[in-house]
């Protein structure tokens, strides 16, 4: 195939790319409808994916990947700044000139006998100023499908690149090269210890070897849209965001767009595509999982959704949960490890419907309702074109954004932290955001259900010293003054003594963003407490809820030893920073402290 670009940096770069790696053929994706179902076909040929039924699920594929490439593998997910202090306290460093060492040595000959795809991706709309472009170099064709859904690819992009655009060099491969005449395994890729996610900050280049798997190896979301976005979006003045984007109109018809950060399946897709259960209100969806916001011609926060899809976790999404995205991914979506039904669909544990009396499970076993393990894997995925989404908002491609007016924080918290928590001012927000913890879960490699502490959401994703991105957020209110949006901290989770849920959650949660615009028009008063602005009772419109006596009260009062406990859990997280801890923080822990105290003497 003939390159269909002049852009010589990029020709010689794939290039050197393809001498290296040492492909059997090179593909440059177009990006075509044609190629899309052409690379299914392929897929479905090397027993990756399987069709479903084209009635009940039209153009819709089911993949199941290796028991070792489920999810992100954060342990091996490596910020390779020139200096260790560059990428600081909470990410895997290693040196860059010896990470690409280990890595030539893997990427020597690791395409042999695949085809390599070229694939122009652009993160925001195509020819946006905004937008930024990346070539991803792959030999995994579930990638290049998978990429055509979650960002904008092919032709138009190179188009928009011209001869001398700048673009972000993505190396992907899933390290299983073939020798002649081997048979390929439905999903090739290296052992957990040879998987390498690699970026390099200075440079604005990716590396990624030996995972198939979702932000391994989608390199347009986690690794560009947010480690390398981040560093980008320091250096030029705007934020790069683990944030889902919504628009929320109310019954005078007024909308307000809010982003919100929460980690890694705290239920962002949910709270983005939300069926308010409060009558008049409306969510319509701008994006679920990134954000990148900057400062308008009207001094607002401006913000843009970069992807054009949905990689959603499927287990638990239900009717109750999220009904949009059901519909959502009814038709051309590709479900990753979920359960393959006998009628040849797609299941998974907490879907609302009824398990099918047999199929097949995410390990490719047989599997039946009573066979007392899970069908679906926890982190199962399904990727669906945002444009599918019934409740998409008409301005979710516009590349001027949206003008945000509210920032929710949020995590999962059994305890302490209240269901609703306004900051005092830009600088407490910060201090929330900084703050942010909660319970792990299967979106990450390694141990479920203990507190971590996920700064703004983006511990696993903040591509440099996280010290310094605290302090931009710092700086970027300073440039918002009087403009910044209100900061709010949510807590969707709390349990109660027997561990059930307080809080119905879902589409109950429009209660709490009814009052956030209550307190952004002044309709809703709160009560200045030690922690930050609480609602005032009466002030949440619980209608209809009939929660147990007492249950909002404990939702929204200070819990004192709690917070203690809080606080000493936070002194202990930022010690981590030493002296790139902006000060303005440590005088809103104290300020937080000391408040406690006086309240408690009261
Ligand atoms: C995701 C994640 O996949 O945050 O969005 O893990
Ligand atoms: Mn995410």
């Amino acid at each position: 195939m003939t390159s269909p670009t002049t852009h010589s940096r990029l020709l010689a770069w794939v290039d050197e790319v393809a001498r290296m790696t040492r492909p059997a053929a090179i593909h440059w994706c177009d990006g075509s409808q044609q190629e899309y179902d052409d690379l299914c076909a392929l897929l479905v040929k090397n027993g990756t994916f399987a069709k479903l039924d084209p009635v009940k699920r039209p153009g819709c594929f089911i993949a199941r990947s290796h028991a070792s490439d489920v999810a992100r593998v954060e342990d091996r997910t490596y910020i390779a700044a020139k200096s260790k202090d560059e990428a600081g306290p909470t990410n895997n460093w290693i040196d860059p000139d010896a990470l690409k060492a280990t890595m030539k040595g893997l990427y020597d000959g690791c395409m042999a006998g695949r085809t390599m795809y070229v694939i122009p991706f652009s993160m925001g709309p195509v020819g946006s100023p905004f937008s930024k472009i990346g070539i991803e170099l792959t030999d995994s064709p579930y990638v290049v499908v998978n990429m055509r859904i979650m960002a904008r690819i092919g032709s138009a992009v190179l188009k928009a690149l011209g001869d001398q655009g700048e673009y972000v060099p993505c190396i992907h491969s899933i390290g299983s090269p073939l020798k002649p005449g081997e048979k390929d395994s439905t999903w090739p890729c290296a052992p957990i210890e040879k998987k390498y996610i690699a970026h390099f900050p200075e440079e604005r280049t990716i590396w990624s070897y030996g995972s198939g798997y979702g932000g391994n190896a989608l390199l347009g979301k986690k690794c560009l849209a947010l480690r390398i976005a981040s560093v980008q979006a320091r250096d030029e003045g705007w934020m790069a965001e683990h944030m889902l984007i919504l628009a929320l109109t109310s019954p005078e018809k007024k909308t307000y767009y809010v982003a919100a950060a929460f980690p890694s399946a705290c239920g962002k897709t949910n709270l983005a595509m939300m069926q308010p259960t409060l009558p008049g209100w409306t969510v319509r969806t701008l994006g679920d999982d990134i954000a990148w916001m900057r400062v308008g011609p009207d001094g607002r926060l401006w913000a843009v959704n970069p992807e054009a899809g949905f990689f959603g976790v499927a287990p638990g999404t239900s009717k109750k949960s999220n009904p949009h995205a059901l519909t959502t991914c009814e038709k051309n979506t590709i479900f990753t490890n979920v359960v393959h039904t006998a009628d040849n669909d797609v299941w998974w544990e907490d879907m609302g419907i009824a398990a099918p009396a047999k199929g097949i499970d995410w390990e490719g076993k047989e599997w039946t309702p009573e066979c007392g393990r899970k069908g679906a894997h926890a982190n199962a995925r399904f990727t669906a074109p945002a444009s599918q989404c019934p409740v998409i908002d008409p301005k979710w491609e516009d590349p001027a954004g949206v003008p945000i007016s509210a920032i929710l924080f949020g995590g999962r918290r059994p305890g302490t932290i209240p269901l609703v928590n306004e900051a005092l001012s830009w600088e407490h927000g910060v201090f929330m955001g900084s703050s942010t913890g909660s319970e792990t879960t299967a979106a990450n490699i390694g141990a479920v259900g203990v507190i971590r502490r996920d700064p703004f959401a983006m511990l696993p994703f903040c591509g440099y010293n996280m010290g310094d991105y605290f302090n931009h957020w710092l700086k970027m209110g300073q440039k918002l003054g009087a403009k910044a949006p209100k900061i709010f901290f949510v807590n969707w989770f709390r349990r109660d003594a027997a561990g059930k849920f307080m809080w119905p959650g879902y589409g109950d949660n429009s209660r709490v963003l009814k009052y956030v615009v209550e307190r952004i028009e002044g309709k809703a008063q709160g009560v200045k407490t030690a922690i930050g602005v609480l609602p005032k009772a009466g002030e949440l419109d619980v209608s209809g809820l009939n929660l147990p006596a007492g249950t909002l009260d404990e939702l929204t009062k200070v819990d004192a030893d709690g917070w203690k406990a809080e606080t000493a859990g936070v002194a202990e997280f930022y010690a981590k920073f030493g002296s790139r801890l902006p000060s303005a923080l440590s005088a809103e822990l104290k300020g937080l402290e000391q408040r406690l105290t006086k309240a408690a003497k009261a």
